[in-house]
């Protein structure tokens, strides 16, 4: 059994995760910005919730000190799953409708994908230095490797990509200021995973084609998002498999540099 924190967890890939680890037997942190309204993930077994807004350092410094309490002072495996995916998405760099929008948009996804991580990161690295792990996977996207969006052609949703390249920068910073420790920090692309809509229920595939034809540039078999189950127990796969040569390494949810 390990002791896991996974921000973000209220919803999306963060409660897939935190789901599955926790059906494992390990003991596991979600946190979630709004806990009221937790109620999924406070309702799985094995999960406590704790209340964490990665844009706050004093959220992040409470939320360390109550997982501290709750764990004797370790963890070993931090999920920085929190994210924010950004309203201007179908956006190019110079076709936002105004410049309010573009400032507003550079501003809050930066402020999530990268002053979040770093913010969470700081807070519970004594906590993960403690740990059996010593182990951060910060949650980041193939839409933030430049030679994938050319092979793509796509010139779009370059905000939240840039946001994490930056946040693949952070994390390679980490990793050379901890190598000495033997500690691992990773980026992590989990590919597409369908995480709006209910979970279970069958949806149409016809407003994602044009997303799907452009990723078949690349691979010919992509036909969708992976459900929530999937894409989780895909992440963890590779989580679960990290040593210190990944460390500061970005790569996709099969382990290596394939992204789709
Ligand atoms: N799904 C994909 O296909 C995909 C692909 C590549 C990368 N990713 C990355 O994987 C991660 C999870 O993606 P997702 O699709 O599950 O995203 P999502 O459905 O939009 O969920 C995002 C989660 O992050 C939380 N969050 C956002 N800002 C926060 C903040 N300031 N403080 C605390 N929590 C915050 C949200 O909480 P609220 O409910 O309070 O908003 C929510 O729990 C993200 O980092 C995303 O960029 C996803």
């Amino acid at each position: 059994m390990l002791t896991y924190v996974v921000t973000g967890a209220n919803r999306g890939l963060g409660f897939g995760l935190a789901r599955q680890l926790a059906e494992e037997g390990n003991r596991v942190i979600g946190t979630a910005r709004n806990i009221a309204a937790a109620t999924e993930l406070a309702a799985l077994p094995g999960v406590t919730v704790v209340q964490l807004d990665t844009t706050d350092a004093g959220s992040c410094k409470k939320a360390a000190e109550r997982v501290a309490e709750l764990t004797g002072g370790a963890i070993d495996v931090l999920i920085a799953n929190a994210g924010f995916n950004g309203t201007g998405a179908f956006y190019e760099l110079d076709t936002f409708p105004s410049d309010d929008f573009l400032v507003a948009e550079i501003e809050n996804t930066y402020r999530t994908n990268v002053l979040g991580n770093i913010l969470t990161i700081n807070a519970f690295l004594p906590l993960v230095q403690k740990g059996t792990k010593k182990t951060v996977v910060s949650l980041s996207s193939a839409m933030g490797e430049p030679k994938f969006q050319e092979d793509l052609g796509y010139s779009a949703n370059a905000v939240y990509g840039a946001s994490k390249a930056a946040l693949n920068f952070v994390i390679g910073k980490y990793a050379i200021r901890h190598k000495s420790e033997g500690m691992i920090f990773f980026a992590l692309c989990p590919g597409w995973v369908r995480t709006s809509g209910p979970e279970d229920e069958p949806y149409s595939k016809e407003a994602l084609q044009p997303f799907i034809k452009m990723l078949q540039k690349v691979d010919p078999s992509c036909d969708g998002p992976k459900t929530l189950r999937d894409g989780a127990a895909a992440c963890l796969n590779v989580i679960k498999g990290l040593t210190p040569e990944h460390n500061g390494q970005f790569l996709s949810y099969h382990g290596d540099k394939n992204w789709v």
